[in-house]
Formats: structure tokens, sequence, C-alpha cells
């Protein structure tokens, strides 16, 4: 896409979300080039998945649904169910095919995956993913840590981030959509890092063992 075709879709993205919206993807756009480049991803698939990742967050509930329902295979996951919000990765992907003109099918699936990861995740879904978690205007506690793991190892960092967000919802009492827990484990299954029983802590082990 050339940088005029870009900077069109910014305007309109500016004036469709929240000011507050779009300046979290501009950064999120600028991070994802960042990432894309010290990993190997393609930067320009990147930074507009990056800009475009939340362009229907801030769509109203039922808007939504209707939207999944076309897509939806009749097998949606519960937290999903219960949680819209979590819908506005894969509505987003839609969005930025009919109402932005995207065709690349990397941004479109990097866009889809940014909110419930995927067990066979490519660079480009995790450079986005990442980005939106440690973008410059993020703040919250553990970010500097991750931030820092983001510098040098991509599937590492993503697994702290991951790890954040399954205590976050454990903490809150929250459902957690199967596809988070996947990720994860494909994540750690391919650096070998399933713990081994020993390595898991007697009482841990104990409660998991019940
Ligand atoms: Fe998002
Ligand atoms: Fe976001």
């Amino acid at each position: 896409m050339r940088d005029e075709e870009v900077e069109a879709i910014r305007i309109r993205l500016r004036a469709a979300i929240p000011r507050s919206r779009y300046e979290h993807s501009r950064r999120v756009e600028e991070e994802s080039r960042r990432l894309a480049v010290k990993f190997g991803a393609d930067p320009d698939v990147c930074a507009l998945a990056g800009l475009l990742h939340d362009c229907a967050r801030d769509l109203p509930a039922d808007e939504l649904a209707a939207i999944w329902s076309r897509l939806d295979p009749g097998q949606t996951a519960e937290p999903v169910v219960l949680n819209s919000a979590l819908l506005h990765g894969p509505v987003g992907a839609v969005i930025a095919c009919e109402a932005y003109g995207v065709c690349d099918p990397r941004v479109l699936r990097a866009i889809q995956r940014h909110t419930l990861g995927a067990p066979d995740m490519a660079v480009e879904d995790k450079v986005v993913c990442l980005a939106d978690y440690v973008e410059s205007g993020r703040r919250f506690p553990g970010v500097e840590s991750i931030r820092s793991l983001a510098r040098c190892d991509l599937d590492s960092a993503l697994i702290c981030a991951l790890d954040g967000t399954i205590k976050h919802l454990v903490d809150a009492g929250a459902l957690i959509d199967v596809n988070v827990i996947l990720t994860r484990n494909a994540l750690l299954r391919k650096y070998n890092r399933m713990p081994k029983a020993g390595d898991i802590p007697a009482n841990q082990h104990r409660e998991t063992a019940e």
C-alpha cells in the first residue's frame, strides 16, 4: 500500500474513533514497525495492522455481534459471548477489509488475532499483539519488564504478556478464552519450557493433581 493510501486511512480512522483510541493506534502502529524491523517481520504489514487493530473497539455491542454473526461458525466460545469486546479483533479484520479497503491477508490476520492470539501465530501476528501490550502509553504494573524483553526476545515477551493477562483474569474471577491458553501453550512448547512435574512447587502440584 502506498504512503498516500496509508495517510488516507489515518485520516478516516481519526474521524471514526475516539481521540484517545486513535492516539493509542498510532503508538501501536509505530511500535509494530519498530518490532517488525527487529524481529524480521514485514514492517509495512505490521504498521498497517497496528494502525487499524482497534478500528472496531468502540462499536456498540449489538453491531459487533451483528458482524460477528456473519463470521461465527456457530461454535462461539463462552468467554467471547459474555464479553463482546473480545469480538473487536475478528470484527476489526472485517472492518479493515470492507471499510478501509485493506486486502493483505497478513494485515487482516494480525488484526483478527490481536485480542485472543492463536496457537499458530505468524511473526506479524505476534508483533502487533506485543506492540499493543508495550506501546509507550501503557502504564500497567510489569509493563517495563515486558518492554525490556520485547527488545530482545519476541516469544518470551509475548509469553510474559499472556501470563499477565491470564493472572489478571484469574484475579478478577473472569472466564478465560481457550485461545489465550492455547497460544501460551504453543509458545511454551516451542521453547521446550513446559515445566516438569518436579519443577512445580509442591503445594501447586498437589492442588493441580487433586
Ligand atoms: Fe484491541
Ligand atoms: Fe489496542
